[in-house]
């Protein structure tokens, strides 16, 4: 019999305590690149006292979700506090299963088709708005409203009234996640808990309206008590509007940024017939170019730059064994800028999107089964209406000298919210 050969553990930072590690993690979004470049596509490190592999990349992403029964969801503590017990994003096994079968019933193809008028309605009113208000304008500054308005109104029925005072929490619950975990009296953290007891129990009163819910819910054979549906609740607002805000701003500015592919582009959303319906919906999930557009921006820039797991038993990722306990951390920004899979990795070009899907777990933007996104069709949905409308409408202009680099965490934001100066045009359809 060959010796048995002693388990390898993946190559490691030399960090001990973490503290200086969370910090750079936190603010530096080259922390991954820079270390994956020194150690490999897996390496391992500690933040805050939480030992921490970091991997990147198809092939080793692959090899993980081929293994997939022996990890179990993860989130940071501070996070999974801030998100509540009951959130599906916070449990595994049949209760993780059973709550996403109730909440995907929220996103079905049929329920989609509901939701387009409403959310043409909003694209309107955002293209008018922008129009209308002073010039320049922080163009994330009216992303934002409209991705949370249409999880609100239109996918959760929320009335202008229900909404009120719910946004401003959410901004401040927002700003918490992922942030230091420090809870002294005014740190973000602190202050992202306030708001949580402030929504949950508004959410609350706001349970005997939300019929969109418990009925999907009840529907999947899950009548949950109230506590959980006001957890579900809460990541679906959350989740409905961060990183679809970041990506529409993101997706403008980088339009903005390289030109030449403004009328590539224009050409075929100027065919689009508006508000679209029937067949001209569908006929928005097959434009080529618009598609490509989205898909490019998703893959440069993923609003979810990573994704946690812990391993509840040995994991094998290439030589190394990542040992029972150890929570991995998904790199998605890293994983999308392969190399190896996409040339020139880091310049913005749609048209490679129309080469063909990237092979495996080289493009994971709304991350992998079972834990994939759920609001996937919705977030498209949004990302396709409002571009279309936008390029309908208005003809925008990139304001100089602003601080377009990237505050990277919940999402990426460009520090200056992109400031623009929009025009409407007289030729709209
Ligand atoms: C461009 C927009 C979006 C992106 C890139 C995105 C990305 C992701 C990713 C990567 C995950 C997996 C996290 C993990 O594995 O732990 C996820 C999960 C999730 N997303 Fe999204 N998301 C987007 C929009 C939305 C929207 C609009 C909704 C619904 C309103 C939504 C609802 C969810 C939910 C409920 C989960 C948890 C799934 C689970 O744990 O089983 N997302 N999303």
């Amino acid at each position: 019999m060959p010796p048995a050969v002693p388990p390898q553990a993946p190559p490691h930072t030399g960090a001990v305590s973490g503290v200086l590690e969370l910090l750079a993690f936190l603010r530096d979004p080259g922390f991954a690149g820079r270390r994956f470049a020194e150690l490999g596509d897996v390496f391992e490190t500690v933040l805050a006292g939480q030992p921490q592999v970091f991997v990147r990349g198809a092939g080793p992403v692959a090899e993980l979700m081929t293994q997939a029964a022996a990890l179990e969801g993860w989130w940071p503590p501070s996070v999974s506090e801030l998100l509540g017990r009951n959130s599906l994003a916070n449990r595994n096994g049949e209760a993780h299963m059973a709550r996403r079968r109730a909440v995907g019933r929220l996103f079905s193809a049929q329920a989609l088709k509901g939701y387009a008028p409403g959310i043409a309605r909003i694209c309107d009113k955002v293209a008018s708005g922008i129009a209308a208000a002073p010039q320049p304008l922080a163009l994330a500054e009216w992303m934002r409203p409209f991705a949370f308005e249409v999880i609100a109104e239109v996918v959760l029925g929320l009335s202008p009234a229900g909404r009120q005072g719910l946004y401003e929490d959410f901004e401040i619950w927002t700003s918490g996640l992922f942030s230091l975990p420090i809870a002294y009296p005014t740190s973000r953290l602190a202050r992202a808990k306030a708001a949580r007891r402030r929504l949950i129990s508004r959410i609350h009163g706001l349970l005997p309206c939300l019929s969109v819910l418990v009925g999907a819910c009840d529907e999947a054979g899950l009548p949950l008590q109230d506590a959980d549906l006001a957890d579900q609740l809460l990541l679906l607002l959350f989740a409905g509007y961060e990183t679809t805000a970041s990506s529409l701003t993101l997706l403008v500015l980088l339009l903005l940024q390289h030109p030449s592919t403004i009328p590539w582009l224009q050409q075929e959303v100027d065919a689009v017939p508006w508000p679209p319906s029937g067949a001209g919906l569908e006929q928005l999930e097959t434009l080529p170019r618009l598609n490509a557009v989205i898909k490019e921006v998703l893959r440069l820039v993923p609003p979810v730059g990573g994704f946690f797991r812990r391993a509840i038993a040995p994991v094998q990722l290439g030589p190394y064994t990542i040992a029972a306990g150890r929570v991995i951390q998904v790199d998605i920004s890293a994983t999308q800028r392969d190399g190896q899979v996409f040339t020139e990795p880091e310049a913005f070009r749609p048209e490679r999107q129309l080469e063909g899907p990237a092979p495996g777990a080289a493009y994971i933007p709304f991350g992998l089964a079972p834990r994939v996104c759920l609001g996937r069709p919705l977030a498209e949905l949004e990302l396709r209406l409002l571009t279309v409308r936008l390029l309908q409408t208005l003809r925008f202009s990139l304001q100089p000298d602003q601080d377009l680099s990237l505050d990277m965490i919940p999402t990426p934001r460009p520090r200056s919210g992109v400031l623009v100066r929009a025009a409407a045009k007289q030729s709209a359809p």
